[in-house]
């Protein structure tokens, strides 16, 4: 195995080790340190060894280290960075617990990826660091959870497929979700800390995350779709999908950071199926998700729904997560009308199964395959998963199991 080893300690280092998603890394690593990565050198890392200590003897992670390190200890992390080539974060609301890490890691040059789906907070991350990451050659690799690895590996799959077949590139890229899962009490905590946190109004930006010198004009082009609509290119009713305020943020960094066509738009939702059923479910979720906004701005009704929701910690049962599934199909245009058709999908919970899969995947590509990634060794800054990780993690999800493909060429 090429560790590509320098003088640290751990390869990779799983923050956050005991929270719900945090103990399928775990899992995760068990199995890939006896298959795929022998001999990979890595530790569970959190606030508490006691529960670091009963969730290493659950898993059956003999070898892995432990290293304690309270998220607000910015010594405690910067012995955490110095110890570990790659850090991979599951410890959220990352906008409570995520900042010192990710400073530690560009300090002490390691590499960073997590599942936040947090854009604010990492609008934040791209002003404080990414020309420094830059120039030192770290990767900060956030959303490499179910947010946002389908949409962002779609984009740069149907753009790829688009040069290859036609020799030019999408001009726009449109996705339909299909999927079946639960919510963990983490992830609704990050949306009610980042609602509380007035940060609401950031997120209604398209273009959040992208370059300030790399913003269309014409904003009304990528608004967020709201109402429900008959697609013939995907034969469905589509109607909003609740993650595509995060997905579309990404992507449209990625095509900026990438380089994707001039004026390229993207846009995704959820897909409902055909018939008259499937249409007046679209238009029931469309004013829904209007209706579940604008009272989730209100800090009354925030705190009520607060008060029903599973607490941190907690999330869907084994066998709900066995059952979960997800679907992403692609459909790119090109200005000349070329167009290109595909689709990411799973099974396994969304936010659980697939994120520990993806995010897992994500460590190792640095870990292990760092000279494969896109702009080589030295590459750094905040960067999105397409344009941090690319076809390496393409090819790693597929040998994991995960499908991504392209349909035959189009015209
Ligand atoms: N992208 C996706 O698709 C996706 C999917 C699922 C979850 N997520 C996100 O991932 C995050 C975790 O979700 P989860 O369900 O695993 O949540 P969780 O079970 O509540 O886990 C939170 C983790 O943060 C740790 N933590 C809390 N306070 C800390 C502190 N002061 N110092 C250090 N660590 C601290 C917890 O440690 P203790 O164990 O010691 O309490 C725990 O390990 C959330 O932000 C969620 O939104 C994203």
């Amino acid at each position: 195995m090429d560790t590509q080893s320098d003088s640290k300690e751990f390869d990779v280092v799983l923050y956050g080790a005991s929270g719900f998603v945090g103990r399928q890394t775990v899992d995760y690593f068990v199995r890939s340190a006896a298959t795929t990565a022998a001999g990979l050198k890595w530790a569970l890392a959190g606030r508490s060894m006691d529960k670091l200590d009963a969730v290493r003897n659950s898993s059956g992670a003999k070898s892995a280290g432990l290293i304690v390190a309270e998220a607000h200890d910015a010594k405690a992390m910067d012995l955490l960075t110095r110890k570990a080539r790659v850090v991979l974060s599951t410890a959220g609301p990352f906008a409570l617990y995520g900042s010192e890490l990710v400073a530690a890691c560009v300090r002490n040059g390691t590499h960073y990826v997590d599942i936040t789906g947090e854009t604010p907070w990492v609008k934040g991350l791209i002003d404080r660091h990414h020309d420094e990451a830059g120039r030192k050659g770290v990767r900060i690799i956030p959303f490499c959870g179910f947010d946002s690895i389908p949409s962002d590996l779609s984009a740069r799959l149907a753009n790829e497929a688009m040069w290859t077949r036609f020799g030019e590139p999408c001009s726009s890229v449109k996705v339909a979700f299909s999927l079946r899962g639960g919510f963990n009490g983490g992830t609704l905590a990050s949306l009610f800390n980042m609602l509380a946190s007035g940060q609401a109004h950031a997120m209604e930006d398209p273009f959040l995350l992208n370059p300030q010198e790399i913003r269309p004009e014409d904003l009304a082009r990528h608004a967020d779709p709201l109402g429900p609509r008959y697609d013939a290119d995907f034969k469905a009713w589509l109607g909003p999908f609740m993650m595509s305020t995060i997905n579309t943020r990404v992507v449209r960094r990625s095509a900026a950071l990438l380089g994707y066509a001039d004026g390229y738009s993207y846009q995704e939702f959820l897909r409902l199926g055909r018939g008259p059923a499937a249409a007046l479910t679209a238009a029931s979720l469309s004013l829904g998700s209007i209706a579940a906004q604008a009272a989730l701005r209100v800090s009354a009704m925030r705190n009520l729904a607060q008060k029903f929701a599973p607490p941190p910690g907690s999330g869907p049962s084994e066998a709900s997560m066995n059952r979960g599934s997800f679907r992403c199909q692609f459909m790119g245009h090109s200005a000349s009308g070329r167009t290109v058709r595909g689709s990411v999908s799973d099974t396994g919970d969304p936010g659980n199964r697939a994120t520990t899969k993806m995010v897992c995947e994500s460590a190792l590509a640095l870990a292990l395959q760092l000279d494969e990634l896109p702009g080589g060794r030295q590459h750094g800054g905040v960067l999105t998963p397409a344009s941090g990780l690319g076809d390496v993690l393409v090819q790693r999800l597929r040998n994991a199991g995960m499908t991504l493909q392209l349909d035959a060429s189009e015209a």
